[in-house]
């Protein structure tokens, strides 16, 4: 088993093999995810939508979001493991960007931190760097914007957004960002960009031709039911599984039937449940 790194990513954007990313949220999902060989486990502001049910991402919390990576930290073994940084944690001054992902590292395990934004937040993106702070940067659909876009629509789709979303990946790049999410940008442009870049791109909502992909873990998994995009494959539909089965276990309480006799203590048996916890 070969820890992924920064650099592990930016060697499979040489060799040209994809790269995979997944969101997750806590340690459970981070470890089966980390176990079937996903190579990026981005611990998502998605999470203020998904796990807390808020409409937009933009509620999301330090606190929160240190509490999500250090439990994801806690199942991850393999895969790079990416915090993403919350509205207004990284936007007021470059030395506000540093305090806030350095706890990132130092607090919860996260090993780069993923930051929404081109031209306006790239002297926080080098200073980062400078002092060792990996950066995947985001541009497109960046959700920390949706009130200024005015919807959850595709980005770029006339000329000037896709040359400022070019010029915004370059200025990444130049700033020593090691990837760039492009989220929900038209497939062409995403291809133009991945091909001009030396770094990884990681698309989401863009087209194949992106030098990796991402989803959301709940929308992939079909347990996040708020939102229909044309752009998720659901790969299982787990939100059926799960209604399936509390209705299952519903059925067995109300009738009886579970508890059965094996799944019940006696002072005769061996009590002693052995869990097996992470190392
Ligand atoms: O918050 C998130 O989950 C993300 C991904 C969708 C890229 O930013």
């Amino acid at each position: 088993m070969k820890k992924i790194t920064t650099k592990s990513i930016l060697e499979m954007k040489k060799r040209s093999e994809k790269i995979t990313a997944l969101t997750a949220y806590d340690a459970t999902f981070a470890e089966l995810e980390d176990q079937a060989g996903i190579e990026i486990i981005l611990v998502g502001d998605s999470a203020a939508m998904v796990i807390a049910g808020e409409k937009t991402t933009l509620t999301a919390t330090m606190e929160q979001m240190l509490y999500h990576v250090r439990a994801v930290s806690r199942g991850v073994t393999r895969a790079l493991l990416v915090a993403d940084m919350p509205f207004l944690s990284f936007q007021i001054t470059p030395e506000e960007a540093v305090r806030n992902a350095g706890r990132f590292l130092s607090e919860a395990g996260a090993e780069a931190v993923k930051l929404e934004g081109g031209a306006p937040i790239i002297d926080a993106v080098r200073r980062l760097v400078d002092i060792g702070i990996p950066v995947m940067g985001h541009l497109g659909l960046t959700p920390q914007s949706v009130h200024q876009f005015g919807g959850w629509g595709v980005r770029a789709r006339d000329k000037h957004e896709a040359e400022k979303i070019m010029s915004d990946a370059h200025l990444l790049e130049e700033a020593g960002a090691f990837a760039i999410v492009l989220e929900k940008i038209p497939a062409p442009l995403a291809a133009e960009i991945s091909s001009s870049l030396q770094i990884p791109t990681i698309g989401i909502g863009s087209g194949s031709g992106c030098d990796g992909q991402v989803l959301v873990n709940y929308d992939m998994l079909g347990l996040y039911e708020q939102m229909s995009l044309k752009f998720v494959r659901r790969y299982r539909h787990l939100g059926d599984e799960i209604r399936n089965a509390v209705q299952e276990y519903v059925a067995d309480v109300k009738k009886g039937s579970f508890p059965s006799p094996e799944e019940s203590y006696d002072i005769t048996g061996n009590i002693d449940d052995h869990p097996s916890y992470r190392t």
